[in-house]
């Protein structure tokens, strides 16, 4: 239930006439303020008080008004019955569904094979996986898919480097059967070292540099010994992603398909692009041009194709968008990646739509700032070395641990992770997408203030109240204190923030709701007892239904965020 848009559309209705709803800061004066009266009365050239005391009586002759009053210049003030709001809060957690529901295609996650996750990637995926819950919850068909790297320069570099180190494998030797079962295995650990390592010989060793770029070329065109010992990485390397997917509890991909499988669309694409002369020949390269007049900052061209005539990175995202057409045909394409490569969507998006494969308008970056250590560079571990993903959440876990100590508190390892997961995500969620933040381990694993575990230790609190009081029957006493009326308030501002979050795409507006609504339900606890025996039977029952829709609300709100609330803590 949104109330504020219920509540604004009864009254535009009423004065036949679109005026804005305003929450006013301070809630003594109202639950609502419009001012109607005053864009009424400017084209109207009337005095803007004195047509608020003409409308008002309107306003009072709404059902749910409880009482309104002209403020300031012309505002009018107005307070819903306390019945009303009773009523309208059983369906507090109900999100309304989206009037167009659409077909949106995500790209977010997309790890890289042989290469381990990064800190980059933690919100991508935390992000990510949290909009995909948002539209999913509005009634929207989502589909995710984790654009692997897993086609690039990499793999050459990869294999290259296992043909230095073991040439005597069977995937070198020119009689190589694809039939034949090779004996050899790669462990993870060891796996994501030979990246780095080729990465930074092949930049003192010309030779070894022509040779992986050979190696990639060969293995792009099918060279059967390569591909065979790449589907063996690339195993291990799906291993790790999905344990990470496990690990963050995002919701699985619905596509796990990347680079390699957009090359099969290579084909149709490339003929697109040459009947309509977009390709051209610059230094070996195969080049499309994006630049429009219009361009204040410069526009380098697309590489289609690079000089040794690879495919390329920007070649397989627009071959992916032709395979999302084919595949889902979205009413959009929404990236979440890293703001730094803003400018490759920005190329990408004019090539598909000069080519006609999809519209400029109907994709979107949500491009993501920097996750920074204290002193404001991208977060490392203590050894100096850039953070993997599994460092992050090792970090946090410890963290909790030594709060904990530090509370006498005694909890399983499984709720600790749970914890540690939540203060990463929730402190992920809570800064605007496009914005760095400092990751601070001990901050986000306080138990008090803006933090994960805050919002966790509220949910295992009305769960226990709930659990303590067992059986009740639900109450709806008609009068509301205080402490219980902004409760209320709040729960049904749920729908909106969920709508909002998705149409300005901003999943920090659920994390930021999310703070907020925890303070009014710890406010409530403190202040509105439930339990104590001398609490008289209507009133805890009308307080145990007030925690029951508390509990619905942030348990979804939770869910939206992919945080698991622990038994106890
Ligand atoms: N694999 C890339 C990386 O790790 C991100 C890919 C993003 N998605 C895309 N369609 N380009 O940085």
């Amino acid at each position: 239930m949104n109330l504020y848009k219920y509540v604004s559309e009864k009254i535009n209705e009423k004065l036949g006439f679109e005026a804005k709803l305003e929450i006013p800061r301070n809630r003594e004066f109202g639950d609502f303020s419009t001012n109607a009266a005053m864009v009424m009365a400017r084209s109207a050239g009337k005095n803007p008080r004195e047509l608020a005391g003409n409308i008002l009586p309107k306003i009072q002759e709404l059902d749910f008004v409880e009482s309104a009053s002209v403020a300031g210049p012309g505002f009018i003030n107005l307070k819903i019955r306390d019945d009303f709001l009773w009523n309208a809060a059983e369906s507090a957690a109900d999100v309304t569904p989206a009037e167009k529901p659409m077909v949106i295609d995500m790209d977010y996650g997309a790890y890289n094979v042989a290469k381990s996750l990064h800190i980059g990637h933690l919100r991508t995926s935390i992000v990510g996986d949290t909009f995909n819950r948002i539209a999913k919850c509005l009634g929207h068909k989502t589909f995710s898919w984790n654009h692997i790297g897993d086609w690039g320069k990499p793999m050459g570099l990869v294999i290259a480097w296992i043909e230095r180190l073991h040439p005597e494998l069977p995937y070198f030797q020119d009689n190589f059967d694809s039939k034949t079962p090779v004996d050899y295995e790669i462990d993870e650990k060891e796996l994501n070292t030979y990246y780095p390592a080729a990465s930074a010989f092949a930049k003192e060793n010309p030779e070894f540099q022509l040779r992986a770029q050979k190696i990639k070329a060969d293995f792009q065109s099918g060279h059967p010994g390569y591909f065979a010992l790449y589907e063996k990485f690339l195993a291990v390397s799906l291993r790790t992603m999905n344990n990470t997917v496990n690990r963050l509890n995002i919701l699985p991909f619905d596509y796990d398909l990347g680079e390699r499988n957009a090359a099969n669309y290579l084909a149709p694409v490339e003929k697109i692009l040459r009947e309509k002369n977009m390709i051209y020949e610059n230094a070996g390269a195969q080049i499309i041009d994006v630049k429009r007049d219009d361009d204040n900052k410069p526009m380098p061209p697309y590489m289609w194709r690079d000089s040794r005539g690879a495919d390329t990175y920007d070649s397989t995202d627009l071959a992916a968008v032709y395979c999302r057409k084919k595949t889902d045909n979205p009413d959009k394409i929404i990236y979440f990646t890293d703001l730094r490569q803003s400018l490759h969507f920005e190329q990408l998006f004019r090539v598909a739509d000069m080519s006609g494969i999809y519209p400029y308008d109907k994709f979107e970056h949500i491009g993501y700032g920097t996750v920074n250590g204290a002193d404001g560079k991208p977060f490392k571990t203590r050894d100096g070395s850039a953070a993997g993903l599994d460092d992050i959440l090792d970090v946090a876990n410890d963290a909790v641990k030594a709060r904990i100590t530090e509370f006498d508190k005694k909890l399983d390892d499984e709720t600790i992770k749970i914890i540690a997961l939540a203060a990463v995500k929730f402190n992920d969620l809570l800064h605007d997408v496009k914005s760095d933040y400092i990751f601070d381990p001990s901050q986000i694993t306080s138990f008090e203030g803006r933090t994960g575990p805050y919002v966790l230790y509220t949910a295992v609190r009305l769960n226990s109240v709930l659990r303590r009081a067992g059986e009740f029957t639900k109450s709806k006493n008609a009068k509301l204190e205080s402490d219980e009326r902004n409760l209320i308030m709040e729960l049904l501002d749920f729908d909106r923030t969920v709508q909002s979050a998705f149409d300005s795409r901003a999943t920090d507006l659920v994390a930021n709701y999310t703070y907020d609504l925890c303070q009014l339900i710890n406010t409530f606890y403190h202040n509105c007892p439930i339990l104590r025996e001398d609490i008289p039977a209507d009133t805890r029952a009308t307080r145990l239904t007030l925690v029951q829709i508390a509990t619905d609300v942030l348990t979804k709100a939770l869910d939206l965020m992919g945080l698991k609330i622990p038994k106890e803590m």
